[in-house]
C-alpha cells in the first residue's frame, strides 16, 4: 500500500464511521416522519468527491467524460453533455437549437409548445432565448401534455414542442412524434423528472431531437446538483459542448478539425461561438459514476411504492384520482401525485394540513399551472384555451414523499393518515 492509499483508507474509515452513525434515513415507527426526499448518497459518493478534492483536480475533466459515457451506455443514448443542473441542461439544449450554427435552428419569435404543468425552468430558457412559449393543457389521467391540445395550438410560427414527462410518466410519444413529423416541429424532451423511464422499451430522452435530465438532490439519483443533455445528433452534441464552456472548442470531439481550420490561433484558446459556463465539476462526475449503478434499485423502490399505494388507497377512489401510466410507457414514478375528484367535499389544503400534523411532508404537483404564475406576465407568451385540467391540478393536487427510503412501514403510516382524514371528514 502506498502512503497515499494508506491515508485515503484512514479518511474512508472515518467517513464510513460517521455515515454509519448519522445516515439512517429509514422510517422509524417510534419517531415517524415521511419527508419529501431523503439522501440517496452516503460513504461511497462522499469518498468519490473527497478523492477529487484531495487530488485537487476538481474542474471538469475525465470523471465528467467517464460519467457521460456510462450514462449514455446505460440508456443507449449516442451523446451526453453533462452540466451543472437540469435547468442548465434545458438552457443548453434550447440555446443550441436556437444557435445560428444549428441545422434548421429556431429564430427569435418562434413559438414552442409547452405543457402548462411544467417546471419554471422548462419555460425560462425559451424566453431567455427570445422564443415564445405556448401553453397547452394536460391529459387529466396521465398528467402529461395532451396531444390533441398540441394540434390545436399549432400556428404559423410554431417550430417546436418542449414536453415534460410528468413525474416520470412518459408522454404519449407515438402521437406526439407523429404530430411533430407531420408539422415539421423539433421535439425537445424535458426528462428532468423521468430518469430511467421508457416508452415502447426505449429510454425517454432521445425519442425527440434532444433530451435533458436532472441529478438534483431529490431526484432518482443525484450528483448533488447536476444535469445532462442527451442526443443522437453528433453536431448538436458538439455545439452543446461548445456553448457549455465559453464558446470554446476545447471539449469537442472534433477539436482537431477546428484547430486545423483556424491554424493562426493559439490552439488552447479558440472560440468559435458564444458560450456560457454550465460545466459540471469532477466531483459531480465522480458522484454520478457511483450513483448510476444504484439507479435501477432506486427506481424499483419508487415503482413498488406507487403500485402498493394505488392498491391501498383505491378505496378512496371516489375522492382521489391517481396518475395513470401511459400505454407503452414505463414510469419511473418520481413521486406519487394525487388529485381530488370533483366529488371531494373537502379542500386539498385540509388534507395537506392533516398529513403535515403527522409529519408527512406534502407539496403541490410540480408547481401547478405555470401559465398562471406572475413571472409569466412580464414576457410574451400564448395560452391555448382555459387550461382547465392544469388549473384543477394546481388547486387540487397533492403529493408526498415517494423515494428509495420509503418502505412498507412508511407507506402504511401514510395510508393510515389518509384514512384518518377521511374518517374525520365523516366520509368513511
Ligand atoms: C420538469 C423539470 N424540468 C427542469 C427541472 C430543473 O432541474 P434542476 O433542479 O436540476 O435545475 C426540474 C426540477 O426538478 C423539473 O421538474
Amino acid at each position: 500500500m502506498t502512503k497515499r492509499d494508506e491515508l485515503l483508507s484512514a479518511v474512508e474509515s472515518s467517513v464510513r464511521a460517521y455515515c454509519d452513525a448519522e445516515h439512517d434515513f429509514r422510517f422509524k415507527a417510534n419517531d415517524p416522519v415521511v419527508r419529501l426526499h431523503e439522501p440517496t448518497f452516503s460513504t461511497d459518493e462522499i469518498m468519490a468527491a473527497v478523492e477529487c478534492l484531495l487530488s485537487t483536480k476538481v474542474t471538469m475533466g475525465p470523471k465528467v467524460v467517464a460519467f457521460e459515457k456510462e450514462f449514455c451506455g446505460a440508456f443507449n443514448f449516442a451523446h451526453g453533455v453533462m452540466n451543472n443542473s437540469g435547468s442548465s441542461a434545458n438552457l443548453l439544449a434550447v440555446a443550441a437549437l436556437a444557435n445560428p450554427a444549428a441545422r434548421d435552428g429556431l429564430k427569435p419569435g418562434d413559438e414552442v409548445i409547452v405543457p402548462a404543468l411544467c417546471w419554471s425552468t422548462t419555460v425560462w430558457p425559451l424566453i431567455q432565448l427570445g422564443l415564445v412559449p405556448v401553453f397547452v393543457d394536460m391529459d387529466p389521467e396521465t398528467l402529461n401534455i395532451d396531444p390533441e391540445q398540441i394540434e390545436r395550438a399549432i400556428g404559423p410560427k410554431t417550430r417546436a414542442v418542449m414536453l415534460v414527462h410528468v413525474y416520470g410518466n412518459p408522454c404519449d410519444m407515438d402521437a406526439i412524434v407523429s404530430i411533430c413529423n407531420k408539422r415539421n416541429l423539433i421535439l425537445i424532451e424535458d426528462c428532468c423528472e423521468a430518469l430511467a423511464a421508457t416508452y415502447g422499451g426505449k429510454a425517454v430522452g432521445t425519442i425527440g431531437r434532444v433530451g435533458t435530465f436532472s441529478f438534483y438532490f431529490s431526484h432518482h439519483m443525484t450528483t448533488l446538483e447536476g444535469g445532462i443533455c442527451v442526443t443522437d445528433d453528433f453536431e448538436l452534441a458538439e455545439l452543446m459542448r461548445i456553448l457549455r464552456a465559453h464558446g470554446w472548442v476545447r471539449e469537442t470531439e472534433n477539436r482537431d478539425a477546428y484547430l486545423k481550420q483556424y491554424p493562426d490561433f493559439d490552439p488552447r484558446f479558440l472560440f468559435v461561438n458564444l458560450g456560457y459556463n454550465l460545466r459540471a465539476t469532477e466531483l459531480q462526475g465522480a458522484i454520478g459514476s457511483v450513483q448510476l449503478p444504484k439507479l435501477a434499485g432506486f427506481v424499483d423502490a419508487r415503482r413498488e411504492n406507487t403500485a402498493a399505494w394505488k392498491k391501498d388507497l383505491a378505496r378512496f377512489g371516489e375522492f382521489l384520482a391517481f396518475q395513470q401510466e401511459t400505454p407503452k410507457g414505463r414510469s419511473s414514478c418520481f413521486g406519487f401525485p394525487m388529485t381530488l375528484t370533483d366529488k371531494a367535499p373537502f379542500n386539498v389544503r385540509d388534507l395537506m394540513a392533516h398529513l403535515n400534523k403527522a409529519r408527512i411532508e406534502t407539496r403541490p404537483i410540480i408547481a401547478g399551472n405555470m401559465a398562471a404564475q406572475p413571472g409569466l406576465k412580464l414576457y410574451q407568451h400564448r395560452i391555448v384555451g382555459d387550461l382547465p385540467h392544469s388549473s384543477w391540478i394546481m388547486h387540487n393536487g397533492i403529493t408526498f414523499g415517494n423515494h428509495q427510503a420509503v418502505d412498507a412501514k412508511a407507506r402504511d403510516y401514510v395510508t393510515g393518515h389518509v384514512e384518518s382524514f377521511f374518517k374525520a371528514q365523516g366520509l368513511i
